[in-house]
């Protein structure tokens, strides 16, 4: 069996310069001045986004708008919810368990997989697996494809050449390259009875920590998002890359990594504290006031509160509106902590800041989001 070999793009190609874009953004210091505890709800909510993608791809039916539902309900017990949870715990394993250093081997993809897996029906019914974190011992046939994955008792060695190209140290310019051909390569040797999908498209993920992307500091990224524009688009594109053919597997390099460049560069841009305040939290802030979710003067201290450069305040900071008792200050800022909008970011619970990942305001934020272009239609169609 041959090892996975990398061809070359041409110079002058659009691939060449997509890469060479794609290297710029690798090493580019994030000019995000967005507070940490703001940021990391923003990266909630983009981690929604993909994950809910890659549920909806084969056919979980669940839309952004029930799912945001759902979470503001704390209501999740059917099984596409859990499909959709699995997929949040197998980035919160990927985060915790990534870095530039780490060798992504069968123990930890194996680990993952039996994460997404978790209490669900195994196919052909549902989504879980007859064998969680183990390779397939049976072939199969992917809906709706001419390629046939290899057969079983190859999966070892096919799984091994994987193993081995992810983590080979190939050359900087080659690096894109390995992460565009190995979600094909993935998908083409279907290593699992079920959730090579959703697999193959975490691995894009870790991948991106593992290059250094700043995935986990200071970048919101959604890597698989350009299958998530047009689902019928991927499948046909990995057809095509099926016949390993070098300009075949070159051309799916493009479409991923023109994908991927055009995702960071819109995302990198929701980084800036002035466009989340003005663009994003004041008309999310907006909506919650007309549909009545907050008050007048509600809507008045969270103005106050996203306008301040760290996006956080003390119930003392009430009298900007003229409430000068400590008491009546108190009680107001209780009352936005009861409903969820403010928390506590200190020690002694003094300081507040912003909430709008578990309650009604995710509703408006999704909504603006969508109006800025950042969430596919695909999310919302049945
Ligand atoms: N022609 C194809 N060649 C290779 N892989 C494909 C092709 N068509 C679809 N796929 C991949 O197969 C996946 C479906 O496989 P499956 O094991 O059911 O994954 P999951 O259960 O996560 O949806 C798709 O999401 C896609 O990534
Ligand atoms: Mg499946």
């Amino acid at each position: 069996m041959k090892d996975i070999e990398i061809p070359d793009p041409s110079w002058g190609s659009e691939l060449a310069g997509v890469i060479l874009d794609l290297e710029k953004l690798r090493t580019k210091r994030l000019g995000g001045d967005v507070p940490p505890h703001i940021f990391f709800q923003l990266k909630d909510i983009f981690h929604i986004l993909e994950t809910l993608g890659s549920a909806r791809i084969e056919g979980n039916n669940t839309t952004l708008s029930e799912y945001v539902e759902k979470i503001i309900e704390e209501n999740v017990n059917d099984e596409n919810n859990d499909e959709i949870k699995n997929l949040e715990k197998a980035i919160d394993f990927i985060e915790e368990n990534t870095d530039e250093e780490t060798i992504l081997n069968r123990a930890y993809i194996s680990e993952i997989h039996k994460i997404i897996t978790k209490d669900l029906t195994q196919p052909p019914h549902g989504e879980g697996s007859k064998n969680p974190g183990e390779l397939r011992t049976h072939n199969v046939k992917i809906k709706s494809s001419g390629h046939t994955p290899p057969e079983h008792f190859l999966l070892q060695e096919h799984f091994e050449r994987f193993i081995d190209f992810i983590n080979f140290a190939h050359k900087e310019q080659y690096q894109l390259l390995m992460v565009a051909i190995a979600h094909h390569r993935f998908e083409f040797i279907h290593p699992f009875d079920n959730g090579n999908g959703r697999m193959g498209r975490l691995l894009n993920y870790a991948f991106l920590i593992k290059l250094g992307f700043q995935v986990k500091t200071g970048r919101l990224i959604n890597p698989s998002s350009v299958f998530y524009t047009d689902r019928d688009k991927y499948y046909e594109m990995l057809s095509k890359a099926d016949s390993l053919d070098d300009n075949d597997i070159l051309e799916w390099c493009e479409y991923f990594l023109l994908g991927l460049k055009n995702e960071i560069e819109k995302i990198d841009s929701l980084l800036n504290m002035r466009y989340v305040t003005q663009e994003i939290l004041l008309p999310t802030l907006v909506l919650a006031l007309e549909s009545e979710h907050i008050t007048k003067q509600e809507f008045k201290i969270l103005e106050y509160l996203i306008n301040k450069d760290d996006m956080s305040m003390k119930s003392e900071e009430l009298s900007f509106l003229g409430i000068n008792d400590s008491k009546k200050k108190s009680i107001i800022m209780g009352k936005l902590k009861e409903k969820r909008i403010v928390e506590s970011i200190s020690k002694g619970g003094r300081i507040y800041t912003i909430r709008f990942v578990n309650n009604y305001l995710l509703r408006g934020i999704m909504k603006v989001l969508k109006e800025k272009g950042f969430v596919s239609d695909f999310l919302n169609t049945n």
